[in-house]
């Protein structure tokens, strides 16, 4: 296999949770204006996970889909990037291992970097590609993003887990070899060991984000990347949908180019919203659902670039691109994605506050949790400091 072969994006397959908070019920409780909500940030409603699931089972069931349809002989690497952490030793994915049946001719490993860890997963998973093009690598990002009720955070929680295969020849989006690379060392958004919820200055947060996309966008042009023009679409990592129409107008100006034709920036980030605005935010997996959202909705991309922008806080970013394999509609998931949205439960804000302040006991006892989720795996409880997952 040349350097130029090939790889990408062969599946894509997402899960969310059980229920759902609509942001009319918080606007009601906390008195916002719920313009606010649906028009200042762009968000609808936010995935609320169910007492028995957690990053283990969402990822999980959103890798399912993908073992059943490929079989698993071919995967010998399992990235799991996540930002919400069960164990500080041991990765998530040996779990999702364990419940997907997967060989154990397989290295497993977590990977962090806030919302920017599985871009890292899916470069190194075409690393790994290119040196043995016969094996696949499994990407899970798996997150609940979880921050202080009352804070102005709590509107951009969410929840949910994108799986990916990544392979030779594949069937959906070819990755190009040209990245562009930002880090910077801000303290925007972080989460201590300590802490279940995450601490971040938001409006600092989103400076950092538009600094990273411009520092991103310019090494990107020096490692020989496609011209701006060239990008059918853009996805962005999205915190909170209107945050990708911020990036998208930042780049727009940082080339030249002035943002005034509203209908170029709908064409170039619009069918990109469409999950994210009903899930929330799922950190790792955001940028990944904007990819599903597109893929599942443009009419035709055959060929087309599309522009991807990964941005974790802290900070690291990267820009790269990837085109559209013909035949891609085949192979897509649309329907399964609506009805994993669909089929969320509401809640009400009481039920959801209550949900948020749930904690597990740390005294190392057993502890069982309610049936609550109607995914193919649950969190049973715990025992023994140990976390005890059924598949259904
Ligand atoms: N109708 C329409 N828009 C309204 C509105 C109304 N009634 N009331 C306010 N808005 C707009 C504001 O003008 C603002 O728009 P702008 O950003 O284009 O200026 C937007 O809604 C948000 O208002 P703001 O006062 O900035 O909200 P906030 O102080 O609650 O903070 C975040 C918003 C996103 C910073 C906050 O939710 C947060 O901290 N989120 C977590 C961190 C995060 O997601 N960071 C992103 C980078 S990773």
């Amino acid at each position: 296999m040349s350097n130029n072969s090939a790889v990408g994006i062969h599946d894509l397959s997402f899960a969310t949770t059980r229920y759902v908070l609509p942001h009319a019920a918080l606007a009601e409780y906390n008195g916002t204006e719920i313009g606010k909500y649906h028009i200042g940030i762009g968000q609808r409603s936010m995935s609320v996970p169910a007492a028995d699931e957690d990053i283990v089972t969402l990822g999980a069931a959103a890798a399912a889909p993908i073992i059943a349809r490929h079989g698993n002989d071919r995967i010998r690497t399992v990235v799991f990037a996540t930002e919400s952490s069960i164990d500080q030793a041991k990765a998530a994915g040996i779990y999702v291992h364990s419940l997907l049946g997967l060989q154990s001719a397989c290295r497993v490993v977590e990977l962090k970097q806030a919302c920017y860890g599985a871009t890292a997963a899916l470069q190194f998973a075409i690393g790994l590609v290119r040196r043995d093009p016969d094996q696949q690598v499994l990407v899970i990002a798996s997150d609940v993003s979880k921050y202080e009720l009352d804070s102005p955070g709590e509107a951009t929680q969410g929840a949910a887990a994108v799986a990916l295969l990544v392979s030779a020849d594949p069937a959906l989006v070819r990755i190009e070899n040209a990245s562009g690379l930002f880090t910077a060392d801000v303290m925007d958004f972080w989460r201590p060991n300590y802490r279940d919820a995450a601490l971040v200055d938001g409006q600092e947060s989103v400076q950092a984000y538009l600094q990273a996309v411009e520092g991103a966008w310019k090494d990107y042009g020096q490692q020989g990347g496609r011209s701006f023009e060239d990008f059918a679409a853009f996805c962005y990592h999205q915190p909170f949908t209107k945050m990708a129409y911020k990036a998208h107008r930042h780049l727009l100006n940082h080339v030249g180019l002035v943002d005034t034709d509203k209908d170029d920036v709908e064409r170039a980030i619009g069918q990109t919203v469409a999950y994210n605005a009903v899930i929330g935010n799922s950190y790792t997996a955001s940028v990944y659902l904007g990819l599903a959202a597109l893929l599942d909705q443009a009419e035709d991309l055959t060929d087309r670039a599309i522009g991807f922008l990964s941005y974790g806080s802290g900070s690291v970013a990267e820009f790269f691109a990837g085109t559209v394999v013909p035949g891609y509609q085949a192979h897509l998931r649309s329907e399964a994605n609506l009805d994993a949205i669909a089929r969320r439960k509401q809640v009400t804000y009481a039920e959801y506050r209550e949900l948020h302040e749930r904690s597990f006991p740390t005294d190392g006892g057993d502890y069982s949790t309610p049936t609550e989720t109607t995914g193919p795996f649950r969190l049973a409880g715990l025992s023994g400091h140990k976390r005890i997952y059924q598949t259904r």
